[in-house]
C-alpha cells in the first residue's frame, strides 16, 4: 500500500466513542419512532428498542473481536476479505452501501423533517411540491401513492452540504462532530428529564395494541398479525422498523487506520457507544409513549411534536434544533464511512483504485467517492420515501451482521490461534444468538424487501463477475 493511499492517525479513544454517538443517535430515535409506536407496536415499542438493541449488542461483540483483528479501513468487509475470502467480502462491502450510503439518504430525509418542522414553529413553509419524496406510503393501505411533491429540497441541500464539509477533511470533521454529539446527548437528556414529568401511565394501556410478535416469511405471517398492506406489525415489528435507531455503532471500525491505539480503542468505542445509545432509548421511547397516546404520536417530527402536544413551546423548539443538528452528526459519519469502505475494496482492486482509491493531495480525503456518495445520497433522498429506504438499510444491515457473526464462528474454528486483542465472550453462544436474533428482525420486516435485497445483491453479483474478479489483487497474483 503506498503512501498516497494512506489517511491520517487523529483519533483517540474518546473521539471514537463520539463517531460511534455520532453515527447512532439520529433519524431513528428522532423520526422512525413515530411510525413504529403508531403503527407498529404501540407503547410496547420500547420493547422493540430492547430487542433490537440486544441483537446489535451480539454483533457488536463480533464486530469488536474483528476490529482487534484486522485494524485497517473497511469494516465488515475487510473482516470478510481477512477471512472468508474475496467474494465474500465483495458481496459484503456491496451490502454494507445498504448500510452507509442508502442509510444516508433515509437520514436526510429525517433531517428534512426536522427542519421542516423548525421553520413551521415560526409560520414558514416550503412550498408543498419540494418538500418530500414525490412517493409516499399511505398509512390506511400501505400502498406506495403519490404525494403531490415533486423532491424533497432539504435533503437534497443537508446531504451536498455534508459532502463540501467532508472533503475538507477528517480534522475538521471530526472536532466539528463531536460538538454535535454533545448537543444530541444534551437534547436526548433533556427529553427524559422534561418529558418523564408529562408522563400519564394510562398511555401505556394498552401496552401492545398489536401484539408482541410480528413474524412472516416471504410475506406469510406466521406469528402475530399483518397490518395495512399485509406486512407484520407487532413489537418483533416494531424492532425491526427501530433497528435503524442503532445502526452506526460499526461505522467507528471503518476509522481504524485513522485510530490512534486501534486494537484497544476500536472495540471499546463499539460497546460504550452502543451501551450509550440503548439506554438512552429505552427511556426515551418510555417517556414519549407516556406522553401522548400511541394513535397521537406524529410521524414526521414525533419527538418535538410531543412537546407541542404538551404545550411546551419553547421545548419543541430546543428538541427540533437539537434533532437537527444531531441528525446532521449522523449524516457525517455516515458519509465519510462510505468512501472509506470504497477505499478498502478499491486497494483490493474490486473497485477502480483510479477513482475510488484516490486521495486528495491537499486534504487528505478520498474526495472522488466522496463527492460520488453525495450525490447518491442526495438523489435518494430526493425521491424515495423515508420508510421504504430505512428498510431496505435495514435488511442490507442485519444481513451484514449476520455475516459477521457467522464469520467469527469460522474463524475460531479455522484459525484458533490468531491473535485476539478483544475476545467475543460465550463462544459460540454470542455468534449464534447476534445471527439467530438478525435473521428473526429480518423476517419481521415487510416481506418485499427480501426482494430488494436480492435484486441489491444480484446487481452486485454481476459487477463483481464483470469487473472485480478480473481486476483484483488476489487474481493478479493467480496469473
Ligand atoms: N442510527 C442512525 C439514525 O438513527 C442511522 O439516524
Amino acid at each position: 500500500m503506498n503512501g498516497e493511499h494512506r489517511l491520517h492517525r487523529v483519533l483517540g479513544p474518546v473521539a471514537l466513542a463520539s463517531l460511534g454517538v455520532g453515527a447512532i443517535i439520529g433519524t431513528g430515535i428522532f423520526v422512525l419512532i413515530g411510525v413504529a409506536a403508531h403503527d407498529k407496536a404501540g407503547p410496547a415499542v420500547t420493547l422493540s428498542f430492547v430487542l433490537a438493541g440486544l441483537a446489535c449488542v451480539f454483533a457488536a461483540l463480533c464486530y469488536s473481536e474483528f476490529a482487534s483483528m484486522a485494524p485497517v479501513a473497511g469494516s465488515a468487509y475487510t473482516y470478510a476479505y481477512a477471512t472468508l475470502g474475496e467474494l465474500f467480502a465483495w458481496i459484503i462491502g456491496w451490502d454494507l452501501i445498504l448500510e452507509y450510503a442508502v442509510a444516508s439518504a433515509t437520514v436526510a430525509h429525517g433531517w428534512s423533517h426536522y427542519f421542516q418542522d423548525f421553520i413551521g414553529i415560526f409560520g414558514l413553509h416550503l412550498p408543498a411540491i419540494f418538500s418530500r419524496a414525490p412517493l409516499d406510503f399511505d398509512p390506511a393501505t400501505g400502498a406506495l401513492v403519490l404525494t403531490g411533491s415533486m423532491f424533497d429540497l432539504p435533503a437534497v441541500l443537508i446531504s451536498l452540504g455534508v459532502t463540501v464539509v467532508l472533503v475538507k477533511g477528517i480534522r475538521e470533521s471530526a472536532g466539528f462532530n463531536t460538538a454535535m454529539v454533545i448537543v444530541k446527548v444534551a437534547i436526548v437528556l433533556l427529553v427524559i428529564v422534561l418529558g418523564s414529568r408529562y408522563i400519564r401511565p394510562e398511555n401505556w394501556q394498552p401496552f401492545a395494541p398489536f401484539g408482541f410478535s410480528g413474524l412472516s416469511v416471504f410475506g406469510k405471517t406466521v406469528l402475530g398479525e399483518a397490518g395495512p398492506g399485509g406486512a407484520p406489525v407487532g413489537v418483533l415489528a416494531g424492532a425491526a422498523m427501530i433497528f435503524f435507531a442503532y445502526i452506526g455503532f460499526d461505522s467507528i471500525s471503518t476509522h481504524a487506520e485513522e485510530a490512534r491505539n486501534p486494537q484497544r480503542d476500536v472495540p471499546l468505542g463499539i460497546i460504550a457507544s452502543l451501551i450509550v445509545c440503548t439506554v438512552l432509548y429505552i427511556a426515551m421511547s418510555a417517556v414519549i409513549t407516556g406522553m401522548i397516546p400511541y394513535h397521537r404520536i406524529n410521524i414526521d417530527a414525533p419527538v418535538s411534536d410531543a412537546f407541542r402536544q404538551v404545550g411546551l413551546g419553547w421545548a419543541q423548539f430546543l428538541v427540533s434544533l437539537g434533532a437537527i443538528t444531531g441528525i446532521t452528526s449522523v449524516l457525517l459519519v455516515m458519509m465519510l464511512s462510505q468512501p472509506r469502505i470504497f477505499l478498502a475494496m478499491a486497494r483490493d482492486g474490486l473497485l477502480p483504485k483510479s477513482f475510488f482509491g484516490a486521495v486528495h493531495d491537499k486534504f487528505r480525503t478520498p474526495w472522488k467517492s466522496t463527492i460520488l456518495t453525495g450525490v447518491f445520497v442526495a438523489v435518494l433522498g430526493a425521491f424515495l420515501p423515508l420508510r421504504m429506504l430505512a428498510e431496505l438499510v435495514n435488511i442490507g444491515t442485519l444481513f451484514a451482521f449476520v455475516i459477521v457473526c457467522a464469520a467469527v464462528l469460522i474463524m475460531r474454528r479455522i484459525h484458533p490461534e490468531a491473535e485476539r486483542p478483544f475476545r467475543a465472550p460465550f463462544v459460540p453462544f454470542v455468534p449464534i444468538a447476534g445471527i439467530l436474533t438478525c435473521l428473526v428482525l429480518m423476517f419481521s420486516l415487510p416481506a418485499e424487501n427480501w426482494w430488494r435485497l436480492i435484486v441489491w445483491l444480484a446487481i452486485g453479483f454481476s459487477i463483481y463477475f464483470f469487473y472485480g474478479r478480473h481486476h483484483s489483487i488476489l487474481a493478479k497474483h493467480q496469473d
